[in-house]
């Protein structure tokens, strides 16, 4: 069984739950040529990850083999591939992924393109799906060779017509050229199986599209699509941002096979990974929700009264930064008036007495309070 590279963790998701907490609580074959190799001091030959849908299944190899299936699992992870960098294509990048593992139906396929939708639209990018299926385009092209398949796919995916036939003219399989583009145009289920014939796959292809089309979902039939990656054996969608140029495509996933190649069993799956960093560039200029900042400001004898007071409001929420230079109470409001909503100003009676004096400095209104009504107040005044 493969095992994950020495001193490096995976994380299942109550483990991942309880880290994510510590934060929030109260407050194939195409992408070979774009992996990141190395050898490590062990001599181990490593690769920083291209994607993660690899090393989940990797994963679920290891660990998750004995858990419930199906497996619902996610994932927000930075990726490296060595492309040329430009706007919306990087050499380090961020995918947020979703893997459904062990269920072959088409209500997982269906849910997973549903789950895409509905992630997407939460984002308010706008958006346009398309969906297809290998089972069309890998039975005309059935009796070419592996590597042949592939590069007319790869024409396939890119609607080229012109490399299309070049292509398969090279292989002497000129008559493939009429079904194939029939294929690439089809826009309803009708015109897919009269290019390709009555495939097997027919009743899971109308089953996943009839459940699409059930909950309303607005896509095009897309049977071009073929995926840069070998792994996916089905069900295929791409998601594509409106307001992007040449690197527009916001979101790749589908149907695969992958825990067998690890030493598992030969579990069906499906997921997506969303391009985060495309996202954020489609999505523009959005300015960060305000958060309310305190400046805690003191004389050298309420140092320490100081610190447990800047705490005390970051436990509750609000950013509170301390004076950490050796400066008087005028050049710290002065800094504090650059760069904070509120100064709590803090002197050998305040420490004392556990109170604060606290200045709104929008309003220069001023006035003390004991700690807890201060936070309280603070955080009235808007979200922290
Ligand atoms: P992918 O289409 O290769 O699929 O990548 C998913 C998304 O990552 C792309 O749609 C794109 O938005 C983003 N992306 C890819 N390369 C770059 C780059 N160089 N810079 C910025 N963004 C990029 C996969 O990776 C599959 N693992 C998806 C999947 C999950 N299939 C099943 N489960």
């Amino acid at each position: 069984m493969l095992q994950k590279p020495r001193g490096t963790r995976d994380f299942l998701p109550d483990e991942m739950e309880r880290r994510r907490m510590i934060f929030t609580m109260k407050s194939g074959e195409g992408i070979i040529e774009e992996i990141y190799g190395f050898e490590d001091k062990g001599g181990r030959r490593l690769a920083l990850r291209p994607e993660v849908t690899a090393a989940v299944l990797r994963m679920y190899v290891n660990e998750g083999r004995m858990l419930p299936k199906p497996l619902r699992w996610c994932y927000f992870s930075d990726c490296y591939r060595y492309e040329r960098p430009q706007k919306g294509r990087y050499r380090q990048f961020w995918q947020f992924g979703v893997e459904l593992i062990g269920a072959d139906s088409a209500a997982a396929e269906a849910e997973v393109i549903l789950l895409a939708d509905d992630i997407l639209r939460a984002t308010g990018v706008a958006y346009h799906i398309h969906v297809g299926h290998l089972g069309p385009m890998k039975s005309l092209l059935k009796d070419l060779p592996e590597p042949e398949q592939r590069a007319v796919m790869a024409f396939l995916d890119k609607r080229d017509v012109d490399g299309l036939r070049g292509c398969i003219e090279g292989f002497g399989r000129e008559d493939l050229l009429l079904s194939l583009t029939a294929l690439m145009e089809a826009r309803s289920l009708d015109e897919v199986f009269a290019a390709c014939g009555d495939i097997p796959e027919r009743r899971r292809i109308e089953e996943i599209m009839g459940i699409l089309n059930g909950q309303g979902l607005r896509y095009t039939l897309n049977f071009g699509i073929a995926r840069g990656l070998d792994y996916y054996t089905g069900m295929v969608f791409e998601i594509f941002a409106e307001n992007l140029g040449a690197e527009n495509q916001i979101l790749g996933g589908g149907a695969y096979r992958l825990a067998h190649l690890f030493g598992g069993d030969d579990v069906a799956s499906c997921g997506f990974a969303i391009g985060f960093d495309r996202v954020m560039v489609s999505l523009g200029d959005i300015a960060s929700p305000p958060r309310i900042r305190i400046a805690v400001v003191h004389t050298p004898d309420a140092g320490a009264y100081a610190l447990h007071v800047a705490r005390s409001f970051r436990e509750a929420g609000v950013t509170a930064v301390t004076n950490l230079i050796d400066r008087g109470i005028g050049a710290q409001m002065k800094h504090a008036a650059k760069s904070a909503d509120f100064v709590a100003v803090l002197g050998g009676r305040e420490a004392e007495s556990g109170t604060v004096t606290l200045k709104n400095l929008a309003s220069g209104d001023q006035m003390e309070f004991c700690l807890e009504d201060a936070i309280a107040e603070v955080k009235a005044r808007g979200s922290c």
